[in-house]
């Protein structure tokens, strides 16, 4: 009879051999590395040294390996080129010359060129790479194929790869890509699908190579590490702002033909501002080493990014770019590019942890120094009743709190984590990262290096050499996935779709910019801080300043018209809506204002809410005009965009804010459900003799007004005060105040901007009353007052 335990001690041991076979045989696994565009910048500075520190590390552990350098230059050249480059490799401090020249030896003998373009060659090099498994014995592990060629080759390399160079059963495909992913969200979307009909998604690796340096990678691992101090302070409540920074002295010199297409926004901050940004700001997964726990939380990051308007951003160009792009890409003389170089962006986040925190993103070419960091000021809420002679460094809480992930290059030159000791001494992985003394006399963001705990990495590496190696273990959170892609262009597109046109700030370059780059920001916008009194040079466009002109008074319909530029309109708007506000709180105490919705309020909205603090809110009411039948978290709902602009910057009891009953029992302006009626008894109920104070309209270029389109004729007169209609754009349905109603308001001011509305705003002059045709012109209040609002491309062109 066998001891009981002996069976479970022979099931381990079978176990253990069958791993150990399984292993074995991984171990034997051969890995074909094919960078593509080997030839190139990029290939030279960082990817062939990338490659070379992958064999290093791995060979030694049974893993073969092959590599394979490919571009479009003949063999003979190709070949001169990678002995060159392959002969400059270097082998980190630690290993000894005689053992750094045999691997380099060996690395070299396993590289080699071929010139790889059409479907044959693909075809040829997968022989070969099968050939050689076979007779050395091996079995295929994967192939890696780096795409460090232009996106516009991407399409024909990943056909040839999928139809004739994807490894056998059992081995696994993983292809490289590097930026520029697509120039907005439409031709990324163009790209990701594309790229997903060769590939699947577990096979592609996008490159953000900020996410393999050192600073970067260690944000989420500290913040997992230090939860015990950070959980509480990581907050609105503690976090005063964070500044995502990233300077560069280079100029575009040479890549202007890239340069001009991209921009700084594109080029730095859609990308490697804009990942980091989230790393600091998502909720940390339980899991960080979980990539898909750490997506799933990047994508609750951007769903929570509030949109940037025009005003969120101040732009800049250095001086000499528009005379480089003239000579690179024979441009007339004439020319002046609009390409930012430089860019400060103030983001916010719309959730519980963040809001009312300034995230400040900026980028430039051509600045004072190069350097990288992302640093977290905390608010100081002490006081310090001793004066400062007396103050501990380290205990006093009068000095400024911060953390910094020291990107690198700047005055401490390598890559670095600080935390203010007066918060809290850090926890780093030991084996990867060391408490260092700065040197004497440094300082950093105000403050001598003294002040701080300072660590940096045992071995600073390269960011591509990590990520090689993050490629080749499959740790995809290094990476950008089509999802994560395509949020940040959803964020960004909007604002570099309104920044087409603006004349960026010119700037002398390096040192000489001084302080003509500073810039400050107040509520939503973010302004430089120094007027720009003259151009350096005459800049690309010499607009007028809208200060440069007088609000126009005049008469448009019969009634006052009050024109100027956008700005100054709104402002005048703003003030006269706050004016009628206080005289109807002191008379009546209260002022009932109803709003409508769509694109040109939303300034108006800001405006309100950011520089009104007189406004009589608590005794307001607020009442919609109209809205589209969807629901009110819905983001095409006016009500929506009345909450996004102003209901949460200001304190409106919740009493007083009276949205359109749309959604009713779980459907949407079902007439059965009476939403209509509903509203109107309400106006009824708390609005003397149902009539606004004021009411707030706009104009469609059709020339409809509240929801009351032509050629639909509910609403346009009648007992009825509010009703169901039907646009013709989408959303279809609508609810709308009628005309009547409208017409017993005690003021009306209508709104009309931009170019668009130019040719509805003439017609509109010259016709009488026909509302069936032009539902605005049947806008004409019984007893109140009409005001026109029209900024200069609406009524002049
Ligand atoms: C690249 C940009 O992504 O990053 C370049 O295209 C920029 O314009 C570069 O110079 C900066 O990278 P690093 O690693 O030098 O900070």
């Amino acid at each position: 009879m066998k001891h009981p335990g002996f069976w479970k001690m022979l099931t381990v041991a079978v176990c253990m051999a069958l791993l150990g076979c399984l292993q074995a045989q991984e171990h034997q696994g051969h890995v074909s590395i094919i960078l593509l565009g080997a030839t190139g910048d990029l290939a030279k500075k960082y990817l062939w040294q990338g490659l070379f520190q992958l064999y290093l590390d791995e060979a030694g552990k049974g893993h073969s390996f092959s590599f394979h350098g490919s571009a479009l230059t003949t063999t003979e050249k190709g070949q001169e080129f990678m002995a060159k480059v392959l002969e400059s490799l270097s082998c980190p401090k630690d290993v000894a010359l005689p053992r750094c020249a045999e691997l380099k030896d060996q690395f070299q003998q396993l590289s080699q060129y071929r010139h790889l373009k059409t479907s044959e060659d693909y075809l040829a090099l997968n022989k070969d790479i099968e050939a050689r498994v076979q007779r050395e014995g091996l079995w295929e592990a994967g192939r890696i194929f780096y795409f460090s060629v232009p996106p516009f080759a991407y399409a024909d390399i990943a056909r040839n790869i999928n139809s004739s160079c994807r490894p056998g059963p059992g081995a696994w495909l993983r292809v490289v890509l590097e930026k520029p992913f697509g120039h907005d969200l439409l031709s990324a979307q163009q790209l990701a699908t594309e790229l997903g009909s060769f590939f699947q998604e577990e096979e592609m690796y996008r490159v953000d190579h900020y996410l393999g340096k050192q600073a970067v990678a260690q944000i989420l691992p500290f913040r997992d590490q230090n939860r015990k101090f950070l959980d509480g302070l990581w907050n609105r409540h503690h976090v005063e702002r964070v500044e995502i920074i990233m300077k560069e002295t280079v100029d575009a010199e040479g890549r202007t033909s890239f340069y001009e297409k991209y921009g700084v926004i594109r080029d730095i901050l859609q990308n490697h501002l804009t990942e980091i940004l989230t790393l600091v700001a998502m909720e940390l997964p339980h899991n960080v080493s979980s990539w898909e726990a750490v997506l799933l939380h990047k994508l609750q990051a951007f769903q929570a990014l509030r949109g940037l308007q025009k005003g969120s951003a101040v732009l800049g160009q250095y001086q000499a770019y528009s005379k480089q792009v003239r000579r690179e890409l024979q441009k007339p003389d004439s020319f002046h590019s609009l390409t930012p170089t430089f860019a400060g962006i103030l983001a916010h986040m719309d959730n519980l942890r963040w809001e009312g925190v300034p995230f400040i993103l900026m980028s430039g070419k051509a600045l004072d120094e190069r350097v990288g960091y992302v640093r977290i000021l905390f608010k100081n809420r002490a006081y310090c009743a001793q004066s400062e002679k007396h103050w501990v460094t380290d205990q006093s809480q009068c000095l400024p709190c911060q953390i910094i992930f020291y990107i690198g290059h700047g005055e401490l030159g390598s890559p670095a984590v600080l935390v203010s000791r007066n918060l809290f001494r850090p926890s780093l992985p030991s084996k990867s990262w060391k408490e260092v003394e700065g040197q004497p006399g440094l300082r950093l963001f105000g403050r001598p290096l003294s002040d701080y705990y300072v660590y940096s990495p045992v071995r600073e590496q390269d960011a591509y050499s990590i990520l090689i190696s993050h490629i080749f273990h499959r740790r995809k959170g290094s990476f950008i996935t089509t999802e994560n892609l395509l949020a940040s262009w959803v964020f960004w597109t909007p604002l570099l779709d309104s920044l087409v046109h603006e004349v960026p700030r010119i700037y002398p370059g390096g040192a000489e910019n001084g302080h003509l780059l500073d810039f400050e920001f107040s509520g939503n916008q973010l302004s430089f801080s120094q007027q720009q009194l003259e151009q350096l040079v005459p800049g690309p466009g010499s607009v007028p300043k809208p200060s440069d002109f007088q609000v126009l008074r005049a008469k448009y319909r019969e009634s006052p018209l009050i024109s100027a530029w956008p700005e100054e309109l709104i402002a005048k708007l703003a003030n006269d809506i706050e004016a009628t506000a206080v005289q109807a709180v002191r008379r009546f105490g209260k002022f009932h204002l109803a709003l409508s919705g769509g694109s040109s309020p939303i300034d108006l909205f800001q405006q309100l809410a950011m520089g009104h603090y007189g406004f009589p809110w608590a005794h307001t009411h607020l009442w919609l005009v109209d809205e589209r039948c969807v629901p009110l978290w819905d983001p095409e709902s006016n009500f929506q965009g009345l909450q996004a602009h102003l209901l949460q910057h200001v304190r409106v009891p919740y009493y007083n804010i009276h949205p359109m009953p749309v959604h009713l029992h779980q459907r949407l302006c079902a007439e059965e459900d009476q939403g209509a009626q509903t509203y109107a008894e309400e106006i009824s109920a708390l609005v003397t003799n149902s009539s606004f104070d004021l009411v707030l309209l706009g104009m469609g270029p059709d020339g409809h007004t509240a929801s009351l389109f032509p050629q639909s004729p509910t609403g346009l007169d009648g007992e009825q005060l509010v009703v169901l209609t039907k646009s013709p754009f989408r959303p279809y349905d609508r609810m709308s105040l009628s005309l009547p109603l409208i017409n017993r308001a005690r003021k009306v001011a209508v709104l009309v901007m931009g170019r668009m509305k130019r040719e509805i705003t003439t017609l509109v002059s010259r016709v009488g009353y026909e509302p069936k045709k032009w539902p605005i012109s049947g806008v004409l209040p019984a007893s109140g007052q009409l005001v026109w609002y029209m900024d200069y491309e609406a009524f002049l062109g």
